[in-house]
């Protein structure tokens, strides 16, 4: 398969200048008061240790690492979907590959630029599926192709993968806590205890193969608390 197909620390020693007149770093050295740092320098740099030291630091730079690791940032504009499971896993997503009424595929999406697939984290999978265009909200057919639609698989709940479908009903079901979401009406919550929609994805096709035409349209997954 070619790569398109696959879904794409100067310290000066004031301290010894100053036992050079005394034997020692004390007050009777001439130079005493050179080789004391500014107490107002010294907190400054003291806050600043401080903070480097702190976890939220290092917090914040493991956060930073997370969003510039392609595998773990959310799908981009560009980005292909592949087969999250079974036997074609890893490889592209075909708009013939979605039938129309079917139970949901589970995608993740390609980086086609880094070449990583975006699965460094679970809530990068997707729900592909298609349904009949005239059966979309308008809002709907807009982020469609052909009626193949797709949201992120993960629960606004309690982020628990989206993986129950209900045939008859079209609907996607949560099987923690048993939300319906309606994927002709933006994934909306039908039933259950999650309060807000699933983020969709925008879709558009190149060579045949499903590709990001935009970001979600919103936040993945549970919210935190603010
Ligand atoms: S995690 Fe999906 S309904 Fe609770």
């Amino acid at each position: 398969m070619t790569k398109k197909e696959r879904g794409r620390a100067l310290l000066v020693d004031d301290a010894t200048r100053a036992a050079d007149d005394c034997g020692c770093a004390c007050k009777a050295s001439p130079d005493y008061e050179e080789t004391q740092a500014d107490p107002r320098r010294r907190v400054l740099l003291g806050g600043l240790l401080g903070w480097l030291l702190s976890p939220l630091w290092f917090g914040s730079k493991t956060a930073r690492a997370a969003d510039q690791d392609p595998a773990k940032m959310r799908a981009q504009p560009g980005d292909q979907l592949v087969f999250r499971l079974g036997d074609r896993k890893g490889e592209a997503i075909a708009l013939a590959d979605v039938v129309d009424g079917a139970k949901p595929l589970l995608g993740y999406p390609y980086d086609p630029v880094n070449d990583v697939v975006r699965k460094g984290s679970r809530l990068n999978q997707i729900l592909v599926l298609r349904l009949p265009p005239e059966e979309l909200t308008e809002e709907v057919r807009a982020r469609s192709i052909d009626g193949v639609i797709a949201y992120s698989a993960i629960c606004t709940h309690e982020n628990c993968p989206v993986t129950g479908w209900h045939p008859e009903h079209q609907q996607f079901i949560c099987p923690c806590h048993e939300t319906h979401y309606d994927p002709k009406d933006g994934a909306r919550v039908v039933s259950g205890p999650a309060k807000r929609a699933l983020p969709a994805l925008p879709l558009t096709v190149e060579d045949g193969f499903l590709v990001a035409a935009d970001g979600l349209t919103g936040k993945v997954g549970k919210r935190k608390p603010t």
